[in-house]
């Protein structure tokens, strides 16, 4: 079982916080388009802040290399908003210049660290043990009473700060971590019959093991495709221009009654109107739906139909709904469809994982190095 914040008394306690705020950036002015993650991270820290907990945060964003890798300050000003109070921030992770502001952190406040990607260990993939040998858990770990990883959407990555930290200090999933997991379990494992799970997206690679692997564990009991994974299988029934992936024709061998696809595009851009007349009865027959990726190119008002007829459907729909994926999340988000679903992932990665009911590095140290 996982360890949560329900297993160690934080009252008065130093605490550190890995958390996945990891946000889309507006690509001119690098300022954070959208909040949601950071959103889903407060409760956690709130509980912290109310048990007069010192809370140090460690996040990353975007990677080395990458044009939205950027440092944290923004980020921190969001959380204030949100806190609806001042948060402290420092740009550094384990430097002299983090290493004073940590040690005047006061009972009740919170200080979040600059970009922990900043530091070469924090992306080798290693193992929690390996992790703890490294500098930034050497440094920061005896400022620490307790460890608390809610970084969900990144619990799929063997980083330093994400696992380091579990051998060391007695270690708990974060309030949003817990939720995650319990509604993924619950979709696998008790979620109503007949199950509906939707892919689409810009991307085809991954959706497709995650596709075969629902119908071979039975956990699915029908699959319906839009956006590139739709292409993918309409190009293996000759449909559709462009090469032809093995995995597909094998799956399309096996379950193809399983399958639902659309029956003409826009383009290839969008599902047609008779498509989303056959999705949205699809939706109206399932107990259970999962969605992740829009059925088009949600982003060009000409080609975001599909996409907002079927949220909307399965928002409007009685059954168990859940989605991921950041794209999905931020449709739906647009629509204003959250309160409408039964819950929306912050994972991408992550969640794929689960799905593929494959146990997370993160989840899987916090397991193993649970204190009695
Ligand atoms: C994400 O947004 O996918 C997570 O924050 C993990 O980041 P990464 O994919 O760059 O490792
Ligand atoms: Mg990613």
């Amino acid at each position: 079982m996982l360890p949560t914040m329900d297993d160690f008394d934080f009252t008065g306690k130093s605490v550190i916080v890995r958390v996945d705020i990891n946000s889309p950036l507006e690509p001119d002015t690098l300022r954070i388009m959208d909040n949601w993650r950071i959103k889903k991270i407060i409760p956690t820290l709130k509980e912290l802040k109310e048990k007069n907990a010192r809370v140090i945060v460690l996040a990353h964003q975007g990677r080395p290399g990458k044009w939205d890798f950027t440092s944290l300050e923004q980020h921190a000003e969001e959380i204030s908003k949100l806190m609806g109070e001042e948060i402290k921030y420092v740009d550094d992770v384990y430097g002299e210049k983090a290493i004073n502001e940590i040690e005047k952190l006061e009972k009740g406040e919170i200080l979040l660290l600059d970009n922990v990607r900043k530091c070469s260990e924090e992306m080798e993939k290693k193992s929690a043990e390996e992790h703890a040998r490294a500098e930034m858990i050497q440094k920061l770990a005896k400022y620490g009473d307790a460890f608390v990883n809610d970084a969900f959407a990144a619990a799929h990555r063997k980083h330093c700060s994400l696992l380091g930290f579990i051998p060391v200090l007695p270690s708990f999933a974060g309030r949003l971590m817990q939720k995650e997991v319990e509604m993924v379990e619950k979709l696998l494992e008790e979620a109503e019959r007949p199950r509906l799970f939707i892919f689409g997206g810009g991307k085809y690679e991954n959706a497709i093991d995650v596709i075969e692997k629902l119908l071979k564990d039975g956990k699915a009991d029908k699959i319906m495709l839009g956006g590139m994974p739709a292409n993918a299988f309409l190009a293996a029934e000759g449909k559709y221009e462009m090469e032809v992936d093995e995995r597909v024709k094998r799956i399309l061998d096996k379950y193809r009654e399983k399958l639902v696809l659309p029956v003409g595009t826009i383009d290839g851009k969008d599902i047609d109107e008779e498509s989303i007349k056959i999705f949205k009865d699809e939706i109206s027959n399932a107990a259970s739906i999962f969605i992740s990726g829009p059925m088009g190119v949600f982003e060009e008002e000409k080609y975001s139909r599909g996409t907002k007829e079927v949220l909307k459907a399965i928002a409007s729909s009685k059954a168990f709904s859940m989605a991921g994926g950041g794209h999905t999340a931020a449709a739906i988000n647009k629509l204003g469809l959250e309160e409408k679903f039964s819950y929306v992932s912050t994972g991408g990665g992550s969640l794929e994982r689960m799905l593929m009911g494959e146990r997370l590095p993160v989840i899987e140290a916090l397991i193993k190095f649970k204190r009695n």
